[in-house]
């Protein structure tokens, strides 16, 4: 059976000059046993005929918001319930934006608006188009929605400049929706994930936090979803949307995080810690904002319950998984953390420095256990996070179907 069967892969068409591709892409989806439907824009129309795309695909195409003229169309809300998956290949930088944004003037837009498939764009555009801040903030608020980003290719370019813009080829776009399905590496687990940071408040109006942005810990989620866990996120404050089919409960304290993490641990099967919770609070939370009359000021911290650490000591705890953010020697310090904080597995990132991960869209990754350690080198945080739950997968597998576990 091939590994697309039985899936519902709506391809949306948008218009510029990779266009062509996307008969290829079709062709290749349907070769793979996909049920495949085209929705096209009104500019797309005018770089690739409907009727190249009907012939491939075997079904009418897509391209108005309102289909009164025959009798068979699916409407919009129809067509945007029977995908599994929309990929828009080529995506312009116009309908990044469109998308970004959440208009629904066309069909396509209305589309991915009304769906709860798992989008993925394809952007193609000149180089200068595609490193503008504006493509690049809508590109970066839409990985954080979940969308996938696949690409684009750097080469030359139908401009005649080069750079990076290329569509990716339909060979690879292939590639890439056939893995999402073969991993199905977590189906009937259940899996908790912590993220972003903790706040805990000295007065109305200040706080000790940290840096952390939670884009890893949802990319963990989201990942884990993908590969058919049922997900459960617990969240410090950020400023990231839930990520669609993941019930997220926010929380703002270490203590905050403790309660809700107790309250949903027992039924889970893997924990992930994403979360850099505040090692300290404030002893007092003062309710008046503290004002500046003394020359020095001492501050009285107590410490927090180490989260994962409780989760690892229960009688019978998940597979727990920690997360390690050092600014120096990260494996022997991930490798500390695991011993004293008895988990399964840490994943260290060095912070500070050119490379701290911080609130960008990359990080690099080392898996650390007792007596070996993978590297999973720099990436994406949607990349490094699919690989990381592969490899929990693994590991989760290989420690429950041992005889005698
Ligand atoms: O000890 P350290 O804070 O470096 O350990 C990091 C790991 O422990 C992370 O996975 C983090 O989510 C978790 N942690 C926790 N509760 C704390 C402190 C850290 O769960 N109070």
């Amino acid at each position: 059976m091939s590994s697309l069967s039985g899936r519902c892969v709506l391809v949306g068409v948008t218009g510029g000059i990779a266009a062509y591709k996307s008969a290829d892409l079709v062709r290749r989806l349907i070769e793979h046993g996909a049920m495949v439907r085209v929705a096209m824009t009104a500019s797309a129309v005018q770089f690739i005929s409907p009727l190249t795309l009907q012939s491939v695909s075997g079904q009418p195409v897509h391209d108005a918001l309102l289909d009164i003229d025959s009798e068979t169309a699916m409407s919009h809300i129809e067509l945007a319930r029977w995908a599994d998956q929309i990929i828009v290949a080529p995506a312009t930088a116009d309908f990044i934006a469109r998308l970004a944004t959440g208009l629904a003037d066309d069909l396509l837009s209305t589309l991915c608006l009304a769906t709860q498939a798992q989008i993925a764009i394809a952007p193609a555009m000149n180089h200068v188009m595609w490193d503008n801040p504006a493509t690049q903030e809508n590109i970066a608020t839409l990985r954080d929605r979940g969308v996938d980003i696949l690409g684009p290719d750097t080469g030359s370019q139908a401009c005649g400049e080069t750079g990076p813009g290329r569509m990716v080829e339909p060979e690879a776009l292939l590639r890439w929706l056939t893995s999402q399905t073969d991993d199905q590496l977590l189906t009937g687990l259940s899996v908790l994930v912590t993220a972003g940071p903790t706040w805990e408040a000295l007065d109305p109006v200040r706080g000790l936090t940290n840096q952390s942005s939670g884009k890893m810990g949802y990319a963990v989620a989201i990942a884990a979803l993908k590969a058919g866990a049922k997900v459960n996120l617990i969240s410090g404050p950020t400023a990231l949307s839930s990520p669609p089919g993941v019930p997220t409960c926010r929380v703002t304290t270490a203590l905050d995080m403790l309660s809700a993490v107790d309250a949903q641990v027992s039924d889970v099967d893997i924990f992930v810690s994403v979360a850099a919770v505040s090692d300290y609070r404030p002893e007092a939370h003062q309710t008046q904002k503290i004002k500046k009359h003394a020359a020095s000021f001492n501050l009285e911290l107590v410490r927090n319950p180490d989260i994962l650490a409780t989760v690892a000591g229960r009688s019978s705890p998940p597979f727990t998984v920690g997360f390690a953010a050092e600014t120096d020697e990260p494996v022997a310090q991930a490798r500390r953390k695991l011993e004293a904080k008895k988990v399964d597995l840490m994943v260290a990132n060095q912070v500070g420095g050119e490379n701290s991960p911080f609130g960008r869209d990359d990080n690099a990754l080392i898996l650390v256990e007792s007596q070996s350690e993978t590297d999973l080198g720099r990436g994406s945080k949607q990349a490094l996070a699919q690989c990381l739950v592969r490899e929990i997968a693994s590991r989760y597998h290989a420690k429950y179907s041992a005889p005698g576990s």
